[in-house]
């Protein structure tokens, strides 16, 4: 009896273990292909990190062009990495290897590095693991083995022809200015084809490389950034007792979040499909806060988007030339609010009346402290800028317009204020027209005093303006 049920809690252990078992253990002990998944993921992450410090190099070398294929190629392997690793999700592992540190020598020496692999990959390492999975039945796998060999090649014969003209800037200038990866193979190619050759995709989903493709990604970096900032600046300035310098950062920060917006949107257009976050701010006084502001906006409008405008309408980016004429044009402005209000951070009065309501104009991001007709930048309507606070819409008494009181009795009324924004509102006040027949306090209380009639008024006063209401109150 007793060995019975030993044996039986056995069985049923051994079979509560068995699904488990059978995920993790059947495929990679009885299938190359695994193994070999394994260590193409492997080698394509390290490619990746590698060839992302490579474009790193290169740009501090001088190459922003061979920089730029580096990246393309990078991504290329990135993807590699990732479809291999859905494989093999898909079989049960569980632990995807991670990059190991690069080897990063001179340009040179790096062209050659990434030569060799690619070359290693595509006449031994896929073929032989295209073999295995063929023979596997592993049709998924063979088939990303597949585009990944020939993607190889196009790779190997890209870094050849680099390195064999690194002497020759105006050759790889040209040719290689603008490169386009196919999304789903990785080919990477200096003409954008009608469709992949190697894997059959539309052309037009390729991913264009230029220079705008890598000074929008900078540009949304830096937005993204500065409206991370400026929120956790305006949360410093609210702290301090500066509310009206506090909306200013808030306006501005919504205004590089547009811009943050606008440019990630042809970005992701032209294929690009990790945004990036922000940065984690660095935060001080408020005076150190608006002169970091200040350096940041001016660095913006007087060095990048300059530069980054004149090379997007040199590569013909015409809806990226729009926004970054827009974003250099407005970091100005802020420029000026910032310096202006950090220059009489001492003259509260100057800066609380000049500033105690901001506008932002909801496309080119604009701040200023009146409303204009049109926006002198971008042409929108004044009607459409975004006010800061929010203006109050609605005032309404919470009670009937004839109320009813017994002498003697007392009633809170309320006030609802739509929308709230306490920052909007600089005054809310209560007042009875007879003080003999019914009492309120400033927090709506009402006292019935004697048998009669009485009107209470409740006055709120706006940055934007006032607002009565009214009820009658009637005491028996
Ligand atoms: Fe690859
Ligand atoms: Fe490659
Ligand atoms: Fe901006
Ligand atoms: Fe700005």
């Amino acid at each position: 009896m007793k060995k019975t049920l030993a044996y039986l809690l056995v069985t049923m252990f051994l079979l509560m273990m068995l699904p488990l078992n059978l995920l993790a253990v059947t495929a990679p002990e009885e299938n190359e292909t695994y193994a070999n998944l394994y260590a193409s993921v492997q080698g394509e992450t390290n490619a990746s990190a590698a060839y992302k410090a490579f474009a790193e190099k290169a740009y501090d070398e001088g190459y922003p062009v061979i920089a730029r294929l580096f990246m393309a190629t990078s991504d290329a392997e990135a993807k590699h990495a990732d479809d291999e690793w859905e494989i093999l999700q898909g079989m049960g592992a569980t632990v995807r290897p991670v990059a190991e540190t690069p080897v990063v020598g001179t340009t040179a020496e790096n062209l050659e590095a990434a030569f060799d692999g690619e070359t290693y990959e595509y006449e031994e390492m896929y073929p032989d693991f295209l073999a295995t999975a063929i023979e596997e039945g592993m049709t998924d796998a063979a088939r990303i083995f597949n585009f990944a060999m020939k993607a190889e090649e196009v790779h190997a014969i890209n870094y050849a022809d680099v390195l064999d003209n690194l002497s020759d800037t105006a050759y790889i200038n040209s040719k290689y200015g603008v490169v386009y990866r196919c999304p789903t193979c990785g080919e990477v190619v200096t003409e954008r084809p009608s469709r992949c050759p190697i894997c059959g995709v539309i052309g037009s989903m390729f991913v264009t490389y230029n220079q705008t493709y890598f000074n929008l990604y900078d540009s949304v970096q830096g937005e993204t950034s500065a409206s991370a900032a400026y929120k956790a600046f305006a949360e410093v300035a609210r702290s301090e007792g500066y509310a009206t310098i506090a909306r200013l950062f808030m306006a501005t920060s919504d205004a590089e979040a547009k811009h943050a917006d606008d440019e990630w949107e042809i970005l992701s257009s032209m294929g690009a499909t990790v945004r990036p976050v922000a940065e984690t701010p660095v935060v001080g006084t408020t005076a150190e806060n608006l002169e970091a502001a200040f350096d940041g906006e001016t660095y913006e409008y007087e060095e990048m988007y300059p530069d980054f405008l004149a090379t997007a309408i040199e590569e013909g980016m015409t809806d990226a030339a729009r926004i970054f004429n827009f974003a250099m044009k407005a970091e100005e402005v802020h420029a000026i609010n910032y310096a202006d209000v950090l220059e009489n951070l001492s003259d509260m009065a100057y800066v609380s009346s000049k500033y105690a309501v901001v506008y932002r104009c909801p496309v080119c991001g604009e701040v200023v402290t009146e409303l204009p007709g049109r926006c002198p930048i971008c042409g929108t309507r004044g009607s459409e800028y975004i006010p800061y606070p929010t203006p109050v819409k609605t005032v309404v008494i919470n009670s009937p317009s004839l109320t009813s009181m017994v002498r003697g009795g007392t009633l809170k009324i309320s006030a609802s204020i739509e929308p709230y924004d306490e920052e909007a509102i600089t005054a809310v006040k209560w007042e009875s027209s007879n003080e003999k027949v019914v009492k309120i306090d400033q927090t709506g209380l009402m006292t019935a005093v004697a048998v009669g009639n009485a009107v209470i008024t409740l006055t709120v006063e706006t940055l934007h303006g006032n607002f009565s209401k009214v009820i009658m109150v009637r005491v028996s």
